[in-house]
């Protein structure tokens, strides 16, 4: 996909990864929306940006349904046609999932899954409706592809995300719509700062009992201090949206993982003589042409 003078709306675009997206967008030549529930920190980050290309912040909850339709319209009136979708606003409280309450399980599945859901349906028909392609992102994360302690709600809402982008991709193709799933390890960003400043008030009061000491984990502590900028990760989104890729994947070490998980579904396939009966009828289930074409 060309990207130059097209327009892009990035939600979660204050800090971290999105604001990372929106400068990468900005040097490709975009016209760029950048949207997020912190009102303050996005008029800050957009102003600190200092880029001669037209930016745009606008305050958008991406679970307020109601609100969505209104940016959209705003963009479209002040910027044009969005062709480039980022829905990566996120949340991540490390909580085991049989403790969570169901307070934190409704708003981490309500601003990771909910926020992209809301956004697809917003944005694509009307990208449809333009006539002129375009692309959409999901900010998944390696959570989305395998998981461990304390990460079973966020894990939940990114392995949907995977799943979702997946199929986005079977169904907009016919449109030109090319469709991505970031799945980040750790990156440089505020998401332990921002998490519990998005957390609405009234859910701090049944807080879910958080599995890592308070402070474990923070913008400053070893693992995201070696962690690539959300400026790296930016680049790559974009790489991955010109070549139409998949997956954007942007830690090689996660390799092992990824092998030993894939390994352990093969083995679970159970060694037993295909029915060509069975397969003949389920085509459509095992259509491997989304894996194996861009
Ligand atoms: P960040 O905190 O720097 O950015 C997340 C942004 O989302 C914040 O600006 C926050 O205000 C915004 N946000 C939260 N709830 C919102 C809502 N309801 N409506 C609109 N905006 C909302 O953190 P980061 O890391 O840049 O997060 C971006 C995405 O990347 C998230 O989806 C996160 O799950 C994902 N991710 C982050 C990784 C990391 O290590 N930083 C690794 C893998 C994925």
């Amino acid at each position: 996909m060309e990207l130059d003078g097209k327009v892009a709306l990035i939600t979660g675009a204050a800090s971290g990864i999105g604001l990372g997206v929106a400068r990468a967008c900005l040097a490709a030549g975009m016209r760029v929306a950048m949207t997020d529930v912190r009102e303050d920190v996005l008029s800050a980050a957009a102003a600190d940006l200092n880029t001669p290309g037209p930016v745009l912040p606008v305050l958008l909850d991406v679970t307020d349904r109601g609100a969505w339709l209104a940016c959209v319209v705003r963009i479209e009136k002040e910027l044009g046609n969005i062709e480039l979708l980022c829905s990566n606003a996120g949340v991540n409280l490390v909580v085991a999932a049989h403790e969570a309450t169901y307070e934190d399980w409704d708003f981490t599945l309500g601003v990771n899954l909910g926020g992209a859901v809301n956004a697809i349906r917003t944005v694509t028909p009307r990208m449809i409706a333009a006539g002129k392609g375009g692309h959409i992102v999901l900010t998944s994360s390696v959570n989305g592809l395998f998981t461990g302690p304390g990460a079973g709600v966020y894990a939940t809402s990114k392995f949907a995300l995977v799943g979702l982008a997946e199929s986005l991709r079977s169904d907009l193709r016919p449109f030109g719509i090319g469709v991505s799933v970031l799945c980040p390890g750790p990156v440089q960003s505020e998401l332990f700062e921002s998490t519990p400043a998005v957390r609405p008030q009234r859910l701090t009061a049944t807080a879910s009992r958080p599995v890592v000491p308070p402070g474990t984990l923070r913008s400053d502590t070893a693992i995201f201090r070696t962690a690539p900028t959300g400026e790296e990760i930016g680049r790559r989104v974009l790489e991955g949206v010109r070549r139409n890729d998949l997956y954007i994947l942007t830690h090689p070490e996660i390799r092992p993982v990824l092998e030993a998980r894939a390994a352990a579904l093969l083995t679970a396939v159970p060694d037993e003589p295909v029915d060509p009966a069975r397969i003949a009828a389920s085509q459509v289930l095992l259509d491997t042409t989304l894996y194996t074409s861009r």
